[in-house]
């Protein structure tokens, strides 16, 4: 059986995301989508239990799709999960050299764990987690990059992002 884990942070899971997921999703048997834990470079909106939990509500007609978190490093991971490939999704040129490093250095760690590219669909190849924050933090639209299954969440965390600031 082809089990394949698709490793990101999805603060939050964007339509990006999801796209990536689904195309995953068709291609191997199963699919782990793998939630990091937290990070000291990245300014996390949503704990792990909610960025799992938006996953969640967005996969359930992906029969073969499962959400889990993970801690410490995927190659680790993955192979105790039982797992052969990593999926990671392109999106631009600028993506390649981080991307070449980083599943150089996961060659590097476990030779039987192969990365597998899949190029993101053109009109997601701008998008964001971070981005998505942004627009926003300034009450701007983000209905067309994110599902409409999280989009009060996140409405509900910029509310209260923007009352901590004021207080
Ligand atoms: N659609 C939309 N956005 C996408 C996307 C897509 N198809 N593909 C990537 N992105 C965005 C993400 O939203 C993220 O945005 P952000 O930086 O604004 O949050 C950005 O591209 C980077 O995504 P990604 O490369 O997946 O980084 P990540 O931080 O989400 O996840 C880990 C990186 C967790 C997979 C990686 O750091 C890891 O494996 N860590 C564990 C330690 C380890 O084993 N390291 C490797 C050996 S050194």
């Amino acid at each position: 059986m082809a089990l394949a884990i698709y490793p990101g942070s999805f603060d939050p899971v964007t339509l990006g995301h999801l796209d990536i997921i689904f195309r995953s999703s068709k291609v191997f048997d199963k699919v782990i989508v793998a939630v990091s834990g937290e990070s000291r470079s990245k300014n996390f909106w949503f704990s792990e239990i909610e960025r799992c939990d938006f996953i969640t509500r967005c996969i359930h007609h992906m029969k073969n799709v499962e959400v889990r978190a993970f801690e410490g490093l995927i190659t680790d991971w993955a192979a105790a999960a039982g797992a052969s490939v990593l999926v990671r999704g392109l999106r631009a040129v600028s993506d390649f050299e981080y991307e070449l490093k980083m599943a150089s250095m996961n060659r590097r760690l476990n030779p039987e764990i192969e990365t597998v590219f899949m190029m993101t669909r053109t009109k997601y190849s701008f998008l964001s987690s971070s981005m998505v924050k942004e627009i926003a933090s300034y009450d701007g639209q983000v209905e067309k990059f994110v599902p409409a299954k999280i989009l009060d969440d996140i409405k509900k965390k910029q509310e209260e992002r923007k009352n901590s600031d004021l207080s």
